[in-house]
């Protein structure tokens, strides 16, 4: 049902987003996190504005329309260079949309990077429950700012991402209940939910990962209960089963963020064991997920790919990006 409803909308179109994984630094210490600050074995590293640019450049010449910039929440890069990576992305690629999935910041940065040409934001909420946050968190995060950023985000024009790990420790289905209702309440233009998988030097190392068949059933619901939904089929869930990112999208799912960071960097990018990718180059994984989706009955959708209240009004006469012609 849930497929069926997504196609309404979408039709068989996977959109593709371009991830640059551009900084490990964090100066949170989320207890699930493989880049918490306390992890000291994490190499860290960063890329400079201009490696993101080239990294950009690079994967417009694949075909992506949509660039999400993450990193840890690293103050090296203050809200003025943030600002400037982003309008210099949109003066190089005036055809795409950036996304920033970049954590908790004053309401002055956010509206500052949205009028640099900032397009979307990604800022999971991981439970909306003050008990089981403060379970995964250290003391001084709390499940009010977050979601008192991503109704920030929403003000300011932002298409606005939450989301949440499934299996998270702690997690009860009363728990997921009171997330789905929060995503009810806020109308979100994007969910992102993928599995919990631990990483070996945190301190839920030894908990037991999410499961893939509730992830499924989770895209489902949420495809169901908003089927204009944007939805990744995450490479959480490709990690944790070779086919789960196809099966994300036969379970609702809508699009797919294969990693662009460059090779020298993207295997330091450890959030959590296992992560899938992390030895391919980009334009392997662009062409590795087109068979994927093809091999479903799907195809690669080279449009930006807006939440489809927005898109006319965020991308009007733009014209689809050209398949990539070889790797
Ligand atoms: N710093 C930004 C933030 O906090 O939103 C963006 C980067 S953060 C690493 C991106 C997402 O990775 C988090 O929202 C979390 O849900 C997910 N994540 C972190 N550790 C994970 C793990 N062990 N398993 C699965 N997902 C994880
Ligand atoms: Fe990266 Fe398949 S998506 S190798």
């Amino acid at each position: 049902m849930a497929s069926e409803a997504r196609d309404r909308v979408f039709g068989k179109g996977v959109f593709i987003r371009g991830l640059i994984e551009f900084s490990n630094h964090c100066r949170n210490d989320c207890l699930y996190c493989g880049i918490r600050r306390s992890n000291r074995q994490a190499e860290r590293y960063r890329m400079t504005p201009d490696e993101i640019l080239a990294t950009c450049s690079a994967g417009h010449e694949l075909g992506f329309r949509t660039f999400v910039l993450q990193s840890g929440e690293d103050p090296f890069y203050g809200p003025g260079i943030v600002a400037e990576i982003v309008s210099g992305i949109k003066a190089s690629f005036p055809d795409s949309a950036v996304t920033l999935s970049l954590g908790e910041h004053p309401p002055e940065s956010y509206a500052l990077w949205r009028a640099a040409g900032a397009d979307r934001y990604l800022l999971r909420h991981e439970t909306r429950n003050p008990g089981h946050y403060a379970t995964l968190h250290p003391r001084n995060m709390n499940i009010d700012s977050r979601v008192r950023c991503l109704r920030t985000l929403k003000e300011l024009g932002y298409q606005v991402g939450c989301g949440f790990m499934v299996g998270s420790p702690g997690q009860t289905p009363e728990l997921l209940a009171e997330d789905l209702l929060f995503i009810r309440d806020l109308k979100p233009h994007m969910v992102g939910i993928g599995p919990f998988i631990p990483h070996k030097d945190t301190p839920l190392a030894s908990a037991p990962p999410g499961d893939v068949d509730e992830t499924l059933f989770l895209l489902g619901i949420l495809r169901l209960m908003d089927p204009t939904l944007l939805i990744p089929a995450t490479t959480a869930l490709g990690t944790l089963d070779g086919t789960g990112r196809e099966k994300g999208v036969m379970a609702g799912a809508n699009v797919i963020m294969p990693i662009l960071t460059p090779m020298g960097v993207r295997d330091k990018y450890l959030l959590y064991d296992n992560k899938i990718c992390t030895g391919d180059a980009s334009s392997v994984c662009r062409m590795c997920v087109q068979r994927r989706m093809e091999s479903i009955g799907h195809e690669i959708d080279t449009a930006r790919g807006d939440h489809p209240d927005l898109a006319f009004r965020a991308s009007p006469g733009t014209p689809p990006a050209p398949a990539p012609s070889a790797v």
